[in-house]
């Protein structure tokens, strides 16, 4: 039996370096903690880094999905086309609007199948929101030539996907569709388990200046000037509201880790794929899991690692298997809970299981180990070393010789 690990791995943990630290500290210095000069130079820093136009930061990847869906229009009555293998903010802001979402199937890769946005669009549809799930960014050659098809405006969720790669280019960034009729939004996470954090925070890009404004406008109450500059020996105490707005604002506080964590987001992505080739070489000797589907096309960035379980070999499901890691002091995740399966959902839409069965069959087999810059090879290693005990201590007795699971030693050799 494998040696337990005598510390816990939590599936995630940020890493935040002393600049960061001293930048934070510099902000509650200068009495700018909320939104201020820090901010602007996060978002001058972050649509130089992506490529984009416009980059406007607020206070959580949600609050970009809302806004974006708002400044686009979208209003009781619309549609709007969303995965259901995702986090449930991506749909809860179309609810928010008062629209639908209607909920499409993956694909084997674990993203949007584009198959499936075809087949839902309707003339209510208002925006397609793919999402690019785990930090592999989706198929978006198809995605781009239906929106341009239908005349569609895409609103991506690149909550995993701050600096992954399409077709060399940078997800969110304006070249991806230089010379297409395609309108695009995209909105980035900095939650503490992303690949770079401000605590809680996000990011929306577009290269449409008229969607930018709308959307400034609408993180702050709809007001026609940015608060901080009131303050400012420029500023003036006079304001109109142009827009019934949100309060979604990102502070100097969350932009002075911004600035940093920025600043080494390639280095942390260079790990988290060091790492994820060091899973994929060692699991892919297990039959009873599979390691994640890449496309060599794109450049993930992995903010996942999810791997799937082959139920007919293993004699312990999902759950179990989560526990069986947890015992070893590995800890573990499940993205995501098909939004079509949540209470909510199935009561208000009338959704039911059995309606998206390929993310069903996905949601049932899968678990994302843990992958974060802050681990050491070690506990990589560790990491291999459980799921491989957990797979041989549980594999088929009826299985034949051929699949038998190979043991700890042997993955590890
Ligand atoms: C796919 C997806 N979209 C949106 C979000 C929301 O991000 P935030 O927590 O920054 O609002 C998450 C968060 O985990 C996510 O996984």
């Amino acid at each position: 039996m494998i040696q337990t690990r005598e510390q816990f791995l939590p599936f995630s943990l940020p890493l935040i370096g002393e600049e960061e630290i001293a930048e934070v500290v510099d902000s509650l210095r200068s009495g700018w903690i909320t939104t201020g000069p820090k901010v602007r130079r996060f978002e001058e820093d972050f649509a130089r880094y992506i490529g984009a136009r416009h980059a406007i930061a607020v206070n959580s990847c949600t609050a970009g999905l809302h806004i974006a869906l708002a400044a686009l229009g979208v209003a009781p009555g619309d549609e709007v086309i969303v995965p259901t293998l995702t986090f449930c903010s991506t749909a809860n802001v179309v609810v928010h609007l008062g629209a639908r979402p209607v909920l499409v199937d993956a694909g084997e890769d674990l993203n949007v199948a584009p198959e499936a946005i075809a087949a839902a669009i309707t003339p209510r549809t208002k925006a397609i929101v793919p999402v690019h799930y785990g930090g592999q960014p989706c198929d978006l050659e198809v995605i781009y030539a239906l929106a341009a098809q239908h005349g569609l405006p895409v609103v991506e969720d690149a909550a995993h996907a701050v600096g992954a790669g399409y077709h060399g280019l940078k997800i969110g960034c304006d070249a991806l569709t230089a010379g297409q009729a395609v309108t695009r939004i995209t909105a980035f996470s900095f939650y503490p388990t992303k690949n770079m954090t401000t605590g809680e925070g996000g990011m929306v890009t577009t290269s449409d200046d008229a969607l930018a404004e709308r959307m400034r406008l609408l993180t702050l109450h709809g007001m026609s000037r940015d608060a901080w500059k009131r303050y400012t020996s420029a500023g003036s105490w006079y304001y109109e509201v142009v827009a019934a707005g949100f309060k979604y604002n990102m502070t100097d506080i969350q932009a002075a880790l911004g600035i940093h964590q920025l600043r080494r987001l390639d280095g942390f992505v260079a790990v988290r794929q060091r790492y994820a080739r060091l899973y994929d070489e060692a699991l892919a000797a297990l039959p009873q899991v599979e390691t994640p589907i890449v496309h060599g096309d794109r450049s993930h960035i992995y903010h996942l690692y999810p791997i799937r379980l082959v139920p007919e070999r293993l004699a312990i499901d999902r759950a179990r298997f989560i526990e069986e890691l947890r015992a070893l002091n590995i800890g573990s995740s499940v993205h995501f809970i098909p939004v079509h399966l949540h209470p909510f959902y199935r009561d208000t839409f009338g959704y039911k299981r059995g309606d998206l069965p390929v993310a069903e069959r996905i949601y049932e087999r899968i678990i994302s180990l843990p992958l974060f810059p802050k681990m050491v090879e070690q506990d990589v290693r560790d990491v291999i070393a459980a799921v491989a005990d957990v797979a041989h201590t549980y594999r088929r007795s009826d299985e034949q010789a051929g699949l038998c699971a190979p043991t700890r030693s042997e993955v590890l050799a």
